[in-house]
């Protein structure tokens, strides 16, 4: 079992630096917090709000001098309370938790959709810096939905080629980011895929990475409470997501397929189709 220093476990209280409007559902909260500063892409913090909840929230910048910050989705009573929140407010965070994504891969496929893009917007950061080779696509429901379209296209460099589908056609490949994935695929090469976004999704780009023999890292979603391993209900077959994951290998997901992409646990422990 993992150790989890003390600190990373203590709820601190952060204020709010700024806040940035991404799409019409999504808001993204700037906060510094030392611990979260050497958080790796693909990690998780857990936001309280007070007399609301507490939620995971993957780090979805991770800057210099600890800068970092959470992009938002409205869903339910916990984002809603989050989205009122205005610069100079705080929220609790703890964290950050988990397993990210694997660094050092050269030609890398990023695929995301909606809030899932979040963690992956990290991970692309910190693969323009060291110049790797990036496709990185996503998808929406239609233009107004596509997340981190303007950060993307200004990406500082010329190893980014970024692809869009609206399912609606308003912007980019009409249809599914999934459909342009294996378009891809059959074309190039790749040393690995990183994924984060809707479970069928992912599931579909975990079939194609299998299909074509590249290896590739999924970011999945489970509910969380303790988010330190010891409450059990973030489990999808032998793993505990907050501390095997949220990253999680092929090989490690074809140990968990009567479970990945077909069902979740509810906090009652009853299945949850996906
Ligand atoms: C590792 C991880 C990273 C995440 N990163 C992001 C992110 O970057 N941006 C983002 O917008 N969302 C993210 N989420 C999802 C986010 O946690 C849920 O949308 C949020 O908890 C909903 O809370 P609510 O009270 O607003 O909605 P509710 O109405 O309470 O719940 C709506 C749905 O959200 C999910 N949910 C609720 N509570 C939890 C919980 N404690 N743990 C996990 N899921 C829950 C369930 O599927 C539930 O049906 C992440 C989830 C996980 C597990
Ligand atoms: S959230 Fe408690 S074990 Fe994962």
């Amino acid at each position: 079992m993992s150790v989890y220093p003390i600190a990373v476990n203590r709820l601190r209280i952060v204020d709010i630096l700024d806040v940035f409007r991404e799409s019409p559902s999504v808001k993204t909260f700037v906060f510094r917090d030392r611990l979260c500063g050497r958080a790796m892409p693909g990690q998780f913090v857990m936001v309280w709000v007070a007399g609301v909840d507490e939620v995971p929230m993957s780090l979805s910048g991770i800057g210099s001098g600890g800068v970092c910050s959470i992009s938002v989705g409205l869903v339910g009573e916990a984002t809603e309370a989050i989205h009122k929140l205005e610069k100079g407010d705080c929220f609790g965070i703890r964290g950050p938790f988990g397993r990210g994504f694997s660094f050092g891969r050269r030609k890398v496929m990023i695929v995301g959709g909606g809030t899932g893009l979040a963690p992956l917007a990290a991970i692309t950061d910190k693969l323009v810096k060291v110049n790797a080779d990036v496709t990185f696509l996503f998808g929406a429901k239609n233009k107004d939905e596509l997340l981190f379209h303007d950060r993307m296209s200004k990406v500082p460099s010329r190893e980014v080629r970024v692809i869009a589908a609206t399912e609606d056609g308003s912007y980019g490949f009409q249809g599914l980011i999934t459909d342009m994935v294996e378009e891809v695929l059959k074309r190039e090469r790749f040393d690995m895929i990183y994924t984060c976004g809707p479970e069928q999704m992912m599931y579909k780009v975990f079939l194609l990475a299998e299909k074509h023999h590249v290896p590739v890292e999924v970011s999945l979603e489970r509910l969380m409470r303790c988010a330190i391993g010891l409450c059990g209900s973030c489990v999808i077959g032998k793993y505990r997501v907050c501390k095997d994951g949220p990253v999680f290998s092929g090989e490690q997901l074809r140990e968990v397929m009567e479970e990945f992409g077909r069902f979740k646990r509810d906090f009652d422990g009853s299945k949850i189709p996906i």
